[in-house]
C-alpha cells in the first residue's frame, strides 16, 4: 500500500520505515541543504570519490600500464554492466560512453536504414537536445524531420520512421508507456530511440521485456555520476548486429590496437563506443553505482512516487498549477510546477537552503531522488515554499538576477 505523509509526523514516520533510508548516509550532502534537483545533478556518494581516489592512484602508480592493471580499457563495458541491471537490459547491450547528444546521433543514423521509412520523428516539447541532434542529422544523412505535437509520437508510429522519445519528458515528468509504443512500432516496422535521461534511477525500468530496442541516457542525474558524466547506449542484443555507427572511432573497434585500416565493429553495444574513454569520469561514475546496488527499482519507484506524491497534495494547498501528471503511475521523479516569478522563488528557496530548479519561461522543478531524500526533509522544504510565498519574500532584488545557468 502507498503511503503518502499527511503531516510531518507522517513523513518521519515514512522515514523509519523507508528500506533505502541507510542510503541517505553515503551522501555527504552539507547541512541544512534540502537537495531537490537529484533530476538534474545528483550530489556525489562518497563511493564516487572513492572510485575517483583509486583511478588517480592508479594513474600515478602505474601510468600507461593502468589501461592494463586497472583494467581501464575495459572500464566503459563494466560501467555498461552496471547500467544494464537499472534498466532492465542483459550485459553487453550497454556501453557508456560520450554525451547522450552524441548518443542520439549515432543511434538514431545507425537506426535510419532499418526502419520502414527514412524519417525523423521527434515531438515539439521534447528536450531541446533532441530537437537540435533529429535536426542536425537530417541536414547530413538526408532523411527528412517531422515535428509531432506533444504526446503525439503514439499515433504517428504507424509511418514507420525513426523516433526520439523521451520515457519521462524533462518538463511535465510525464512517463511513455514503453511496452505499447513498442508493440505499436513492432507492428509498423518504426523504431523508437528512447531518451531515458529522467527516467534512469528512478523507474522500474524493465527495457529488455517491454521490447526497447534503443536507448540512450545520462548518468549525471539519478544515477549520481557527477557534472558532464559520461551517457550510455543501450542496443538490444537481437538488432545491435545491425547497426553501423557513423562515428566509428577506433575504441568502437574489434580490436583497436591491430590498428587495422579496415572497421570491424564490435558485439553488441560496445560498437558505439568511439574514442578514448573519460576514465576519470567513468571512474567516479562506476563508484556512484555501487550506491544504488542491491536497491530494488521498484523501492526507488515506489519511494520517488510518495515523495511527489505528498509534494503535489502540498503545493496544490498552496493554490500552485501542478503542470505534472497527478496520477502516480503516469509520473516520474519530478513535479513541476508553473509560477510565473519561479526565477525569484527558486533563488529565495535557495538562501533557505532548499534547491530547486526553473525552467524558462515559467516551470519550477522539484525533483524527489529517492536514494538519499528523507521525507522529513521534504516536508521541511515544502513548509518554507509555502513561507516564501505566503510573506512574498521571493519578491527582493538579489533573487532577481539571472545566473546562466537556472
Ligand atoms: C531528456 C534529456 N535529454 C538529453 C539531455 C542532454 O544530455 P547531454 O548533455 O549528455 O547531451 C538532457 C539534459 O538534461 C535531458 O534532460
Amino acid at each position: 500500500m502507498r503511503q503518502i505523509p499527511t503531516s510531518r509526523a507522517d513523513a518521519v514516520e515514512c522515514d523509519r520505515a523507508d528500506p533505502l533510508a541507510a542510503r541517505h548516509g553515503l551522501f555527504n550532502l552539507p547541512d541544512g541543504i534540502a537537495y531537490l534537483v537529484g533530476h538534474s545533478l545528483g550530489p556525489p556518494p562518497a563511493t564516487a570519490g572513492a572510485r575517483l581516489n583509486a583511478a588517480m592512484q592508479d594513474w600515478q602508480s602505474d601510468l600507461v600500464r593502468s589501461w592494463n592493471s586497472a583494467g581501464w580499457i575495459d572500464l566503459s563495458e563494466r560501467t555498461g554492466g552496471q547500467i544494464a541491471a537499472l534498466i532492465g537490459a542483459e550485459p553487453g547491450e550497454v556501453i557508456v560512453a560520450d554525451s547522450v547528444s552524441v548518443n542520439l546521433f549515432k543511434l538514431a543514423a545507425a537506426a535510419l536504414p532499418l526502419a520502414r521509412r527514412y524519417v525523423l520523428f521527434v515531438e515539439e516539447d521534447e528536450f531541446p537536445t533532441d530537437q537540435y541532434i533529429a535536426a542536425g542529422l537530417a541536414g547530413v544523412s538526408g532523411a527528412e524531420v517531422r515535428r509531432l505535437p506533444s504526446g503525439g509520437t503514439f499515433d504517428a508510429l504507424n509511418a514507420g520512421g525513426v523516433y526520439l522519445k523521451s520515457a519521462v519528458n524533462y518538463r511535465s515528468a510525464e512517463v511513455a508507456d514503453i511496452a505499447a509504443h513498442e508493440r505499436e512500432a513492432a507492428a509498423h516496422g518504426a523504431l523508437i530511440l528512447w531518451d531515458l535521461s529522467h527516467a534512469t534511477g528512478v523507474l522500474d525500468l524493465a527495457l529488455k521485456a517491454d521490447g526497447a530496442r534503443l536507448a540512450a541516457g545520462c548518468t549525471y542525474k539519478y544515477l549520481n555520476g557527477g557534472p558532464g558524466a559520461p551517457a550510455f547506449v543501450y542496443a538490444a542484443h537481437d538488432i545491435a548486429g545491425l547497426l553501423r555507427t557513423p562515428l566509428p572511432g577506433w575504441m568502437g573497434h574489434a580490436a583497436p590496437f591491430a590498428f587495422d585500416g579496415g572497421y570491424t565493429p564490435r558485439e553488441g553495444a560496445a560498437r558505439f563506443a568511439s574514442g578514448t574513454p573519460p576514465i576519470l569520469s567513468l571512474a567516479a561514475l562506476s563508484g556512484a553505482l555501487e550506491a544504488m546496488d542491491g536497491a530494488p527499482l521498484s523501492a526507488l519507484q515506489a519511494k520517488a512516487r510518495a515523495l511527489s506524491a505528498m509534494a503535489i497534495a502540498r503545493v496544490q494547498a498552496m493554490g500552485l498549477e501542478v503542470l505534472s501528471p497527478v496520477e502516480d503511475a503516469k509520473r516520474g521523479g519530478h513535479v513541476s510546477v508553473r509560477m510565473a516569478e519561479g526565477y525569484p522563488v527558486v533563488q529565495a528557496l535557495a538562501a533557505r537552503g532548499v534547491m530547486a530548479d526553473f525552467r524558462a519561461p515559467d516551470t519550477v522543478r522539484f525533483g524527489f531522488s529517492p536514494l538519499f531524500l528523507r521525507y522529513a526533509a521534504v516536508w521541511d522544504a515544502l513548509d518554507a515554499l509555502a513561507d516564501i510565498l505566503a510573506s512574498k519574500s521571493w519578491d527582493q532584488p538579489q533573487f532577481h538576477a539571472r545566473a546562466k545557468v537556472t
